[in-house]
């Protein structure tokens, strides 16, 4: 089991800038992998594409066997839902749900038993919002609203996810506990934990960092 990316390729607008320039690189199930660069090398793009959220413009990837490319949007959807969760900048919390609904987002359709509602809460327990359980977003700073939306990636279990700068509104503490609990889930479970950082520290408890320059891989 893999994210296997081949020759990806990504242009975008008019001019058909070339934004990523032929990645190849296979993610087992089970790495946790960081990825760094300048700001502009493309690190957002690569994980959009490695997450399905956006397509390549050539190039294939290739999750658990299955080209993403040969699934229609509902069997995506699906794909998603169950095996992946997402930490990206635009978190869009839900702004009349409280912290604690904001989280069980995603376990609706599954029926919100009390084991989601106990995760939910220990989630943010865990990322230091014991306190605001019952708060609504507008009411919450934007670190606190991003650790939301980290336990909201979380309550599903993912057996892959994807983070997008993470820790990037955090202050040290916080954001040291969430790392703290992505290698914990990435050990214990055997979550797949792919993010992009600024951390030096950080990329290091990774078992790989992928490092790009201007769209290509640097070193690894
Ligand atoms: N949707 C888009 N349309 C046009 N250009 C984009 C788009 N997304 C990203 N880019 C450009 O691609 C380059 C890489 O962006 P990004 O992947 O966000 O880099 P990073 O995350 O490493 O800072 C930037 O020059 C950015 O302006
Ligand atoms: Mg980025």
């Amino acid at each position: 089991m893999s994210i296997v990316m081949n020759d990806i390729r990504k242009s975008f607008g008019q001019m058909k800038t070339e934004i990523l320039k032929g990645i190849s690189e296979e993610i087992k199930t089970g790495e946790m992998v960081s990825i760094t660069g300048r700001s502009g090398s493309g690190k957002s793009t690569l994980l959009y594409i490695i997450s399905t959220l956006d397509k390549p413009t050539t190039g294939a990837v290739t999750i658990d066997g299955v080209d993403i490319a040969s699934l229609n949007s509902k069997e995506l959807h699906r794909f998603r839902n169950e095996k992946m969760g997402f930490v990206f900048q635009f978190h869009h919390l839900l702004p009349e749900l409280t912290a604690l609904e904001n989280v069980l987002m995603p376990a609706i359709k599954h029926g919100l038993t009390a084991e989601f509602k106990q995760r939910a809460s220990d989630l943010l327990k865990e990322f230091g919002l014991g306190h605001r359980l019952n708060n609504r977003p507008s009411e919450l700073s934007g670190g606190e609203q991003q650790r939301v939306a980290i336990a909201r990636s979380l309550i599903m279990r993912p057996r892959y996810l994807f983070a997008d700068e993470p820790t990037g509104n955090l202050d040290s503490i916080n954001g040291q506990a969430v790392m703290n609990f992505f290698k914990r889930i990435n050990e214990t479970e055997n979550t797949t934990v792919i993010y992009v950082t600024h951390d030096i520290e950080f990329s290091k408890m990774s078992h790989r960092q992928v490092v790009l320059v201007d769209g290509r891989i640097g070193s690894d």
